[in-house]
């Protein structure tokens, strides 16, 4: 059966790479984007699997147009990647100091509520076996930041909580029906979220960078195993990193 995969964000990033795996595994690949870029549009080869659909995850009305057009041509979904997002270049300021904090509404909505509303836009094709794989972050986890003492992220760090907690309840309404929720922290990767941010970031932070970040196909690469395999996930767990290690909320 031809395996249907939905990715958000496709157009660059991460996202490019989910939809280019899948494609070279012969999966059809609905592939929404809010930037229809050249790099997307070069992955398809005219043989109809790859499905490029413009969509804002932000936006209720945008999410419900695509979800529409995947509906009316697919009969189910085998994997929902939910890997767009943003940060936000205002989070290197403590919430004390910054001039304001309203920007963490949109990342919110974005990162927060935007991959539920994919979900509840694509529920009826969710079937027993069907995987969402939500790319959340080490920054959604209290206890990691608790770790490392961090005072800025803020609002994004905030908007990975919630995402993970999100999932978390949607995982417990899906128990029992076969659909598997998880949320995967996929390392520091080297796409332009991260290296905008480094490019500004004092020595010793580049340095560690350079050392630590992981390029975006080889993480993509384990992710799409987890999704392929998700019985690899320990039983009870569903937030874990890329290389499988089990996270703290
Ligand atoms: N890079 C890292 O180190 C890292 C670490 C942990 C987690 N993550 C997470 O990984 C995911 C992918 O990030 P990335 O590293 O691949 O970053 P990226 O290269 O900046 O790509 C982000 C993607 O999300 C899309 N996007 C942003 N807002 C959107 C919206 N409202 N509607 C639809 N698409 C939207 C962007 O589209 P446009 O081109 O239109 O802006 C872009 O395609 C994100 O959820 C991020 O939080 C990244």
């Amino acid at each position: 059966m031809l395996r249907e995969i939905v990715v958000t964000g496709a157009g660059r990033g991460m996202g490019y790479h989910f939809a280019k795996q899948h494609l070279e595994m012969g999966d059809r690949v609905f592939a929404l984007t809010r930037t229809v870029t050249n790099e997307l549009k070069q992955l398809d080869n005219g043989g109809g699997k790859l499905v490029i659909l413009q969509c804002d995850i932000a936006s209720l009305g945008s999410v419900q147009a695509a979800a529409a057009k995947i509906l009316s041509l697919a009969d189910h979904v085998d994997i929902l990647y939910n890997n767009a997002g943003v940060n936000a270049p205002q989070d290197d300021i403590n919430v004390l100091d910054a001039e304001d904090i309203e920007y963490f509404l949109n990342v919110y909505n974005i990162n927060a509520v935007g991959p539920l509303r994919m979900v509840r836009a694509l529920k009826t094709l969710l079937k027993k076996g069907s995987v969402i794989l939500n790319v959340s972050s080490e920054c959604g986890s209290i206890y990691e930041i608790q770790l490392a003492s961090h005072k800025n992220i803020c609002g994004y760090a905030m908007s990975k909580a919630a995402l993970n907690m999100g999932m978390r309840m949607l995982a417990n309404i899906l128990e029992g029906t076969g659909v598997h929720v998880f949320l995967l922290e996929p390392g520091w990767v080297r796409t332009e979220m991260a290296e905008s941010g480094i490019k500004k970031a004092p020595e010793a932070v580049r340095l560690d960078f350079e050392a630590r970040s992981v390029k975006p196909e080889v993480t993509v690469a384990n992710m799409i195993d987890i999704a392929l395999h998700p019985k690899k996930v320990p039983e009870g767990h569903i937030y874990v990193s890329h290389q499988m290690k089990l996270m703290q909320w």
